[in-house]
């Protein structure tokens, strides 16, 4: 039997593949052309416009930009490379920071949880990496490291946590002293400096801030030390605790970290704007429901367009009914239950729509804050959470969704598998 790939063709009459797809485009629908199109669109100029943001909020401080979770969801070492002017990367795990070391990047990398397992601080040590040190374990550690057998490796700096109240991580505060005297003790070490995490930071009312700032300041009484203190919501609400290091994670990606300000207010704009497609554009009569459970009743004859995304793309599977949706830049929002591949949308207020056409979920034009209060979610889970499934595009052009949608049918330029 004659194999399909070795069969006789006259290459003339071959058509190829972009201009019969062009062709196509011009007789049917654009929607028949293209790949599921469910992409989260990176703005590199957003990331970068955002961090210089930061720093005119917190004028001659050190910036660490805080890339764990694969960058809040937006891809690792794409957004470090749209961040070399920070002043240090901080990431979650040692595989993390290796994932930056790989990709050449030389800047200062600090762990924020410290080192998970003896065996690697070998290597944690090679790489140059800084460690926090938040309990006795990797404190005792340290100290009984055999630095003699590992000539010639040392810890540029070592960040002696303080729990001042958020009681996840660091030392009790009475134990500063102590603590930063044991590491101080280590000649491999070289440099000590101290931090701490708020717990409230978004609420600038609570009263927990001012005491956490209160035991940090008791406690390091007397430390000659560089500080740290303040994550996104603290550089925005208590300049206070700006100290020698801002932390900021959230507002780098283009989200407000308080729900006091919009991120359009603090001169943010949004990194990731995640798109789809209308698959499918139904009228649906009055009365009849639509979707998984029947959750949600036609109140009259309406238009009800069918989406390419859902929670096993990311979409938050508990967003309600209304949930905001943007159809060619007009308000929509979601009609009945998250499926899995698929969302439905409530057309009527979209003045034409058609299979094919953009559907945005957040970011450029529909702020993710406003979809997460949707969604009974934060924006930062709903960042971490899209999946391998979605396509990555990166662009440095400030409309990037609607240019990198026109480019995707003629070229592959800015795409990138997700990692
Ligand atoms: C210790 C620490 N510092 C800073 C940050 C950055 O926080 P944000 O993204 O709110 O700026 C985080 C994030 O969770 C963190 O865990």
């Amino acid at each position: 039997m004659g194999c399909l790939w070795s069969c006789n063709v006259d290459p003339d009459r071959l058509i190829p593949v972009r201009r019969y797809r062009l062709d196509v485009a011009q007789v049917l629908n654009k929607a028949l052309i293209m790949s599921r199109e469910t992409i989260a669109h990176i703005n590199l100029n957003a990331l970068s416009h955002n961090l210089e943001r930061v720093r005119a909020m917190a004028p001659g401080k050190r910036v660490m930009a805080v890339v764990k979770a694969d960058a809040y969801g937006h891809g690792l070492h794409r957004v470090a490379q749209a961040l070399t002017a920070a002043d240090l990367f901080a990431v979650a795990t040692f595989s993390e920071a290796q994932v930056l070391r790989r990709h050449g990047l030389a800047h200062p990398i600090l762990l924020l949880e410290g080192f998970h397992c003896v065996g690697d601080l070998p290597l944690i040590l090679q790489q140059n990496l800084e460690l926090v040190v938040h309990n006795d374990e990797q404190l005792q550690v340290l100290e009984q490291f055999d630095w003699q057998q590992h000539a010639g490796l040392s810890l540029r700096r070592a960040w002696l946590k303080l729990d001042t109240g958020m009681h996840r991580l660091g030392f009790a505060p009475e134990r500063s002293h102590e603590v930063y005297q044991r590491l101080q003790a280590i000649a491999a070490i070289q440099e000590v400096a101290l931090m701490s995490h708020f717990a409230c930071a978004d609420a600038s009312d609570h009263p927990l801030n001012a005491e956490q700032i209160r035991r940090f300041d008791a406690a390091v009484v007397g430390i000659d030390a560089q500080q740290s203190f303040a994550n996104s919501a603290a550089l925005v609400n208590f300049p206070v605790a700006h100290r020698d290091w801002v932390r900021s994670g959230i507002m780098l990606y283009g989200v407000s970290p308080t729900a006091e300000h919009s991120a359009a207010s603090l001169g943010l704009r949004p990194a990731l704007t995640l798109n789809t497609r209308l698959l499918a554009v139904h009228q649906v009569s009055a009365g009849e429901s639509l979707g998984y459970g029947a959750d949600f009743v036609c109140p009259e004859d309406m238009p009800v367009g069918i989406a390419a995304i859902g929670y096993g793309d990311g979409y938050p599977r508990h967003a309600k009914n209304g949930t905001p949706i943007l159809v060619n830049g007009q308000q929509a929002s979601l009609a009945g239950r998250v499926s899995m591949d698929m969302i439905a949308i409530d057309l009527r207020h979209v003045s034409k729509a058609e299979v094919g056409d953009t559907v945005t979920l957040w970011g450029d034009g529909l702020p993710i804050e406003t979809v997460a209060a949707h969604a009974d979610a934060i924006p930062y889970q709903l960042l971490c959470g899209i999946t391998s499934r979605v396509e990555y595009r990166l662009s440095e052009a400030d409309n990037a969704p609607d240019e990198a949608l026109a480019n995707a049918a003629h070229s592959n330029t800015f795409k990138v598998a997700n990692p």
